[in-house]
């Protein structure tokens, strides 16, 4: 039998990824997410059932900072990320890089009526306009099944201190194939659903297919941390929620 080791897996993982969604990943989403912007807090609340608030808590709660740390919030959306950080730790340097303008503009106002300062770069994170070992804390939420996520590691990992920590959190396929098909049936009517309730355009309405067939390529927890340690990490600790639908790992980036 050949031999499949987890590295040839995971980039042939990421291969098939890219060749299923590199058109939608290079225009649509982006057109997704200039459309939903303003009322994407919402939109997550409704297709969460109100749970998104639940996922957010959890994810802040494994993110240790110190004072005074430069923070890089990666795909940073409307700040939910950052704020919640400054909330924790007031005198944190927190910098925001997303590719969509609409979304960091109501992530700026969101920041500014809290008293914050996120700094915000627009740009696609596959490369990340910033120095070496220049962060200390970098994290990610709710965007890299929208990756190439490997190479998108990679930078994160190029960026962060030695001694630094990278702290991952999505929606992840889960391992037990009963959760997964239960999840995937429901994931399947909530967008149908919340694409009517929230009108939404013909790209957000072209994309209902997509956001569930993203997550039936998509890694799952024990997956996710196997590729974080293939790609140097060498700490990776992980917590679940709801079997695995929800899945957040922190990564140490050994000094
Ligand atoms: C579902 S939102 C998550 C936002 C935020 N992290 C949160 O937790 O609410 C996904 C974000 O990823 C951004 N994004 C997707 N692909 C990107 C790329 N290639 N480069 C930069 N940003 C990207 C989108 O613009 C969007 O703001």
């Amino acid at each position: 039998m050949e031999h499949v080791s987890e590295l040839d897996k995971f980039s042939g993982r990421e291969i098939a990824r890219e060749q299923a969604f590199s058109e939608i990943w290079s225009k649509e989403i982006n057109n997704v997410f200039a459309d939903v912007a303003y009322y994407y807090d919402r939109v997550n609340r409704a297709a969460s059932l109100g749970m998104i608030d639940w996922f957010r808590r959890s994810f802040v709660s494994t993110i240790d900072l110190k004072p005074k740390q430069r923070v890089l919030d990666v795909c940073a959306g409307t700040n939910a990320v950052g704020i919640a950080l400054l909330k924790k730790q007031p005198d944190l340097e927190v910098y925001a890089v997303d590719r969509s303008a609409e979304m960091q503009s109501v992530g700026q106002e969101n920041a500014k009526a809290r008293g914050f300062h996120i700094d915000s770069t627009i740009t696609d994170v596959h490369t990340l306009p910033f120095p070496d070992n220049y962060f200390d804390v970098v994290t990610i939420q709710f965007a890299s099944r929208h990756l190439r996520l490997i190479e998108v590691i990679r930078e994160i990992k190029r960026v962060l201190k030695p001694g630094g920590h990278f702290y991952h959190s999505d929606m992840l396929r889960p391992s037990n194939k009963i959760v997964a098909k239960a999840y995937f049936a429901y994931l399947t009517a909530c967008v149908s659903v919340v694409a009517w309730m929230f009108k939404s355009n013909q790209y957000a309405l072209g994309c209902k297919k997509y956001f569930v067939d993203a997550l039936k390529m998509f890694y799952s927890p024990e997956e996710m941390s196997q590729l974080l340690f293939d790609q140097g990490f060498t700490t990776v600790t992980s917590k679940s929620l709801l079997g695995g639908v929800v899945g957040s790992h922190k990564a140490l980036s050994a000094a």
